[in-house]
């Protein structure tokens, strides 16, 4: 099967890296052409727990995005795994939309919402699938490092319509085959919206504030005062989903607890973002639980001042 990774950053390595050993035909995507000619030149290894796997120079593929529309009408590829983040999504748009009315098949890797109208509004044609995943790794030069096998978990993005129905349960079934024989633990959810929500409820508490108090997930736990402010960012998605009609478990708080245990030493995205200097996804995570609780005639008040907060460091960051 021929895969286009788009976004060669520690996620995509990870899934690219494991889906070409598996014996796929993958494609990397990145940025710019230094990019592209640097992962080229130095090839990945990717580390595990159980070992390291070296994927050499003359086996990797990469090049820049602005190629890959011409690429991909000369030898289209079955799926596209797009893991660039939020803020990526607008340069991708810009770089497909000569395959506008073409049929691509795409997994978004995406925290946040909001990103599936616009993708599903360039690419009339295309299949979308969100993908939910708890894998998480770390990139330091050529080497990316797994933190422990995740679960990834697809589900089609329901505005979409196509004629056929099978066709596109089919194609994300073949996806999550792929990446189940590539040893990630993937499979079709048909519960899709709901895990999407426990992760935007999930993000939207521990990013914002991991990234202004420059802290691992873990040390969130570890002051009344940080699980107080917390537990108001909780209770604030909580009211909006819950006028939304949006069920989730009610034991969501101690699922939010351990993933904070669980993920005790990551470095949350948005603070890899803050102190990388880099724009964040803070408007697409708690920017979208505003406009939720905007729409339902609400406030979400906790949520305002930690994008304000958040937006005010940049665009030069922290260090
Ligand atoms: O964005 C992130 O960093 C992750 O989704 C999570 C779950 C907060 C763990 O770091």
């Amino acid at each position: 099967m021929i895969i286009d990774i788009v976004g060669a950053g520690a996620l995509g390595l990870l899934y690219g890296g494991k889906l070409l050993m598996a014996g796929n035909q993958v494609r990397f995507w990145t940025r710019t052409t230094a990019q592209a000619d640097l992962l080229a030149q130095e090839g990945v290894t990717i580390v595990e727990r159980d070992g390291e796997m070296h994927i050499l120079p003359d086996q990797i593929q990469a090049k820049p995005i602005s190629e890959f529309a011409d690429t991909w009408k000369n030898t289209p590829g079955e799926w596209v795994l797009l893991m660039v983040k939020q803020t990526g999504i607008d340069d991708f748009i810009r770089a497909i939309s000569p395959l506008q009315d073409h049929m691509l098949n795409i997994a978004c890797f995406q925290n946040g919402m909001g990103h599936m109208e616009k993708l599903q509004t360039a690419l009339p044609k295309s299949l979308l699938c969100s993908a939910i995943t708890t894998e998480g790794a770390k990139r330091e030069q050529g080497r990316v490092t797994r933190a422990g096998a995740g679960e990834t978990r697809l589900g089609r993005y329901n505005i979409h319509i196509v004629d056929s129905t099978f066709i596109e349960e089919k194609g994300t079934s073949t996806l999550a085959g792929s990446l189940e024989q590539a040893g990630f633990d993937c499979t079709v959810s048909n519960e899709i919206d709901k895990l999407i929500y426990r992760k935007l409820l999930i993000n939207a508490v521990i990013n914002p504030l991991t990234a202004l108090w420059r802290i691992p997930n873990g040390e969130l736990l570890i002051t009344e005062e940080r699980k107080r402010l917390m537990r108001q960012l909780y209770d604030e998605v909580w009211l909006v989903y819950s006028e939304r009609g949006i069920c989730l478990d009610l034991d969501m708080w101690d699922q939010l607890v351990s993933v904070c245990r669980s993920t005790a030493t990551n470095t949350s995205s948005m603070l890899a973002d803050v102190l990388a200097g880099r724009g964040t996804e803070v408007g697409s995570i708690n920017g979208h639980i505003v406009r939720m609780a905007r729409e339902l005639g609400l406030a979400a008040p906790t949520h305002e001042i930690l994008i304000q907060l958040i937006e005010g460091m940049q665009p030069e960051g922290v260090n």
